[in-house]
């Protein structure tokens, strides 16, 4: 078993962190106050080539591994998780989507622009009566001969604005239940296609959150990926990997939440010395570490066993559960050892302890995790 990064991974971790700590710290306070979309920094990160980092260089991507993508989600989402998710949809989404079950033709016009960075992509699977239950899609995509018709409501969509291409999940045959599912490619800008309001989130107020009306808009058949009826399995198979993308973003909040607490334990005098000389305080700390170690632990075998080819959907949820859990655990005590301090904004932990709570919600709740995990024990 092999410990090290390889010098390209430890290239690509210094570039994401030098990029986070000088140029993402400057405004995301604001940005947080003014839900305002992260545009320069999105532009930034496509330069640094981090938007379509898993993507195979022949189609335009980096051609990078799943380990650099977990070491740069790391270091970004200890800044901003409100920028970190925009690339983590397109990279592990969309993208990952289209090249896995695409056709060629489908990755010329579909993913090249979107691992470019010319293109952003959004995934659409949850809806007002389908989060954590997927299966029970109410969009319907009525198969037309040529093409298929669209109608219906997509809920809580992440980059719903400024994307320009949709993957949505859409049940054709109903009386199939989740074998009569399709996941479709879908230009933003047809004609039937709405957004609801920017939603007033808790959290990653920065990223653009939306719900997605489809008014009878009229879908190629030539833009559906993979066979009739495999969009369930798609979307499963998809979230795999993008829970590993949550996962470390869940552990660079929480990373980000601890160097911030352990920082000021290290300035902040009370009873006559720096509270970390204080047990309650100390303790406190090394209990976020070792979770902390875990979590990176966690996220590396998934993304590891992904780049072997080997199965990862079991150490995805595992990384995702547990570096979520300890997202929201560390944030709430770095708030904590902040004190009053850590109740305001300037301090940057209360921030991040509203983000933690989205990692415990999107791309499958905790409990959907457990139920992932739960399901594969027994099965063992
Ligand atoms: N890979 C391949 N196939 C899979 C699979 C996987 N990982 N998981 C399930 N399937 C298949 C099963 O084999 C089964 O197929 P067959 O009937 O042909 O055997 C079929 O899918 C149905 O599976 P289940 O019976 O297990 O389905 P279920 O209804 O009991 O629940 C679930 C499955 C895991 C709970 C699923 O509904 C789920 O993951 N829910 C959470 C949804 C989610 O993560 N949403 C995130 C939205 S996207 C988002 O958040 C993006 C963002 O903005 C950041």
């Amino acid at each position: 078993m092999d410990f090290q990064f390889t010098e390209e991974q430890l290239m690509i971790q210094k570039a994401a962190r030098d990029y986070a700590q000088r140029e993402l710290i400057k405004d995301v306070l604001e940005r947080d106050a003014k839900a305002e979309y992260p545009a320069q920094h999105v532009k930034a990160l496509t330069e640094l080539g981090f938007m379509g980092m898993l993507v195979d260089t022949k189609y335009g991507g980096e051609g990078m591994d799943t380990i650099s993508y977990v070491l740069a989600m790391e270091e970004l989402s200890k800044i901003d998780s409100s920028v970190s998710v925009i690339m983590s949809v397109n990279n592990s989404l969309v993208c990952y989507g289209i090249e896995a079950f695409g056709s060629e033709e489908q990755k010329e016009k579909w993913l090249r622009p979107l691992a470019t960075g010319e293109k952003l992509g959004a995934f659409l699977l949850s809806e007002p009566d389908a989060g954590s239950d997927a299966t029970s899609q109410r969009t319907l995509a009525e198969d037309k001969g040529d093409h298929y018709l669209v109608n219906g409501t997509k809920n809580w969509i992440t980059s719903a604005n400024s994307a320009s291409t949709y993957i949505l999940i859409a049940q054709t045959h109903p009386e199939k239940g989740h074998r009569g599912i399709n996941a479709l490619m879908i230009d933003r800008h047809a004609p039937g296609v709405t957004l609801g309001p920017h939603e007033d989130k808790m959290g990653m107020r920065s990223s653009d959150t939306h719900s997605v009306m489809f008014t009878d808009v009229i879908v190629p058949k030539e833009n559906r990926l993979g066979e009739d009826g495999f969009g369930f399995k798609f979307a499963m198979k998809t979230l795999e990997g993008g829970r590993i993308g949550i996962a470390a973003q869940a552990l660079g909040i929480a990373q980000g939440a601890y160097e911030r607490a352990l920082n000021y334990a290290k300035e902040r005098k009370a009873f006559g010395t720096e509270i970390i000389n204080h047990q309650s305080v100390a303790f406190k700390l090394a209990e976020m570490h070792m979770r902390i170690e875990a979590s990176r632990m966690f996220c590396l075998k998934a993304a590891w066993l992904k780049d072997q080819n080997q199965p990862y959907g079991i150490a995805s949820a595992i990384a995702k559960y547990w570096a979520a859990e300890t997202a929201m655990f560390v944030t709430t005590e770095a708030v904590q050892i902040h004190g009053g301090y850590g109740y305001v904004k300037e301090y940057h932990v209360e921030r991040l302890m509203r983000e933690a709570k989205l990692t415990q919600i999107y791309e499958g709740t905790s409990e959907i995790q457990k139920m992932i995990i739960s399901r594969a024990i027994m099965n063992d």
